[in-house]
């Protein structure tokens, strides 16, 4: 059912309900005060007319007094959207960002890779925000003062309304009918024009590669050709839309003369007073507008309901699943055997993977792109669990991990430096969330060489350092990570690919504040060159999902097998 998620949606906000209600309350009153306005200002001319000035006067001065009365009534409505709104906002995102914290890793893996979809929740939120207070208060408005309106309307003249029901639905109509080819000829040529314009865009932008191959002249008249196909369209488009507004145009004429003319009967006849006809074409406005803008609320509706649906999505994932165990039974970071590992129904990415990361050791994973070195990674952070096979993190089986509890035993550095809006400080302090001592972060700075950078900044770690980082170099920015993955002092630290995206002058730099963080520490250091790994204890080289060769860099040179290859290619020994 469409209007389902927007339900859905009141019912677990429904703290809100009393406010909207409120603002729903206020457009009666709205509805009510329009009416009467327009009411007395009729019976002022018609006091007016008869020369009755006391008369006239007071009732003049009842519809000033209704005017500013919805006057009123609009700053208090604006008052309460702005509140209703912004709460409701700032509420429904952080249930929001709280369910993408909190939710199960690879559900939201799985969304998130397909388009954009943390903007367009962002965008989501905004509209069921704005809709809840702004536009059921627009809505409500046009609706009541169209009631009211209505009602007044045949309480003045019940001719005249007859009259008023039936122009209206043919002057509706006539444009309806009028304007439907007409517009589906406009969406036709706009498209057109459209697409005939991003060609001559493409063209545009293509000009250099036209250029090089030498083919200007057939160019220019394709562009020529191009450029007045889609100014011809243009302009049709053009001269359609303004046949559109005056056909609107025509058919509002038509209606309002055909009232008038009605009205002048009525007034000349004796059935109707000057005044309750200017008060019954004031109030027919409002049933006009209510008429007219009943499609644009429908497609509000509509459109807000599929926002919520999209905000469903993600309050629906579910969380993770939870383990009992917060200590570690052993100090051996990893002991995986066999492991097998598929994608939500694709092929097998890990096919019988068996590696150990012994306490105190750096054990390197090294192998071709899409191996499944990464998808490793995510199963020893407990993101995804192997469909088979045993994988044992510190003497606990993954699944029974607390997946927090295994999570402050990881330090994770991967490719993309993933850093906050926010100061050093904070981006340091991440790391362990809330106990890090300035001294520490400093400390971690210096380990980093980043200490010289930061303290020349006036307000030193304090400095923002824009959002995601945007201030500081590739080699800082990773350095930052690194002095992050410090302070968490984990006993195991995960690499993957911590310097791939580094230029080697700026690895090098790097390497050294890696250095410092793995000395004493476990780790998988996962790269795909190879001069980084060469400091490890032990290296695996996988291959499709599983380990083709294993042992001591030195043995494996010495073997001269896959891992002797891989060095040669990169022009690490010599042949
Ligand atoms: N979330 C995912 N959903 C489906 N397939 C994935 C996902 N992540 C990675 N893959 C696929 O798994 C394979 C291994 O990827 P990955 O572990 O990232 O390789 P590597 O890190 O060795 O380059 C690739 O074929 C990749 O396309
Ligand atoms: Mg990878």
């Amino acid at each position: 059912m469409e209007g389902s998620p927007l339900f859905r949606f009141y019912f677990d906000n429904k703290k809100y309900l009393p406010g909207i209600a409120v603002i729903v309350g206020l457009s009666l009153v709205s509805g009510v005060l329009k009416m009467l306005a327009a009411t007395y200002s009729g019976q002022a001319v018609d006091y007016g007319v008869s020369r009755e000035v006391d008369m006239m006067l007071l009732t003049a001065g009842m519809m000033a007094l209704f005017i500013l009365l919805d006057c009123g009534r609009t700053a208090l409505h604006y008052h309460l959207i702005g509140r209703i709104t912004e709460n409701m906002m700032v509420e429904v995102r952080s249930k929001a960002f709280s369910k993408l914290t909190h939710g199960d890793p690879a559900i939201l893996e799985e969304k998130f890779r397909s388009g954009d979809m943390a903007a367009r929740l962002n965008s989501d939120i905004n509209q069921l925000g704005s809709f809840s207070a702004g536009n059921v208060s627009h809505f409500s408005r046009l609706i009541f003062s169209g009631l009211f309106g209505l009602a007044a309307c045949i309480f003045m003249s019940w001719q005249l309304s007859l009259a008023y029901v039936v122009i209206l639905p043919l002057s509706l109509g006539l444009v309806n009918a009028i304007s439907k080819p007409i517009q589906a000829q406009t969406k036709k040529s706009m498209d057109n024009a459209g697409s005939a314009m991003s060609m001559v865009v493409d063209l545009i932008s293509g000009a250099l590669t036209v250029k090089a191959f030498g083919c200007q002249d057939e160019f220019e008249k394709r562009f020529g050709h191009m450029a007045e196909h889609a100014c011809r369209l243009e302009v049709q488009s053009a001269k359609i839309s303004m046949k559109m507004t005056g056909v609107k145009y025509l058919a509002n004429a038509l209606q309002t003369m055909s009232l008038f003319l009605i009205g002048f009967w009525l007034v000349s006849t004796g059935q109707l007073t000057v005044g309750t006809f200017i008060a019954f074409v004031t109030l027919s406005n409002y049933i006009t507008e209510a008429f007219t803008t009943s499609d644009y609320m429908i497609s509000s509706v509509r459109r807000v309901s599929a926002s919520a649906q999209r905000y469903y999505e993600i309050m629906d994932v579910p969380g993770e699943q939870p383990g009992n165990t917060r200590k570690p039974a052993s100090d051996i970071p990893c002991e995986a055997r066999d492991l097998a590992f598929a994608y939500n129904r694709g092929d097998r990415v890990l096919n019988g993977l068996s590696l150990g990361i012994p306490a105190g050791k750096r054990v390197a994973v090294v192998g071709a792109s899409g191996c499944g070195k990464s998808t490793l990674v995510k199963l020893l952070c407990r993101f995804y669990f192997p469909e088979s096979g045993s994988l044992r993190l510190f003497g606990i089986d993954s699944a029974s991990w607390d997946p927090d509890a295994l999570r402050k035993s990881l330090a994770i550095v991967t490719q993309d430096s993933c850093l906050f809006h926010g100061s050093f400080y904070e981006n340091v302090a991440y790391g362990r969330s809330g106990d890090v001592s300035r001294e520490e972060c400093e400390a971690a700075l210096r380990d980093v060489s980043l200490w010289d950078f930061v303290s020349a900044f006036p307000d030193g770690m304090d400095h923002s350092i824009g959002e995601g980082g945007r201030d500081l170099s590739g080699g800082q920015k990773q350095r930052l990570c690194i002095a992050r993955a410090m302070v968490k002092k984990a006993p195991l630290v995960i690499l993957d690919e911590a310097t791939s995206a580094l230029d080697l002058q700026t690895e090098r730099e790097v390497q050294k504040s890696l250095d410092r963080l793995l000395e004493g520490r476990s780790a998988i250091i996962i790269a795909h060159r190879l001069s980084t790994v060469q400091s490890a204890d032990y290296i695996y080289c996988m291959d499709q999902g599983k380990v083709a060769e294993e042992g001591p860099p030195r043995r494996l040179l010495a073997q001269k097998g896959r891992y002797y290859q891989m060095c040669r290619l990169q022009g690490l020994v010599e042949d």
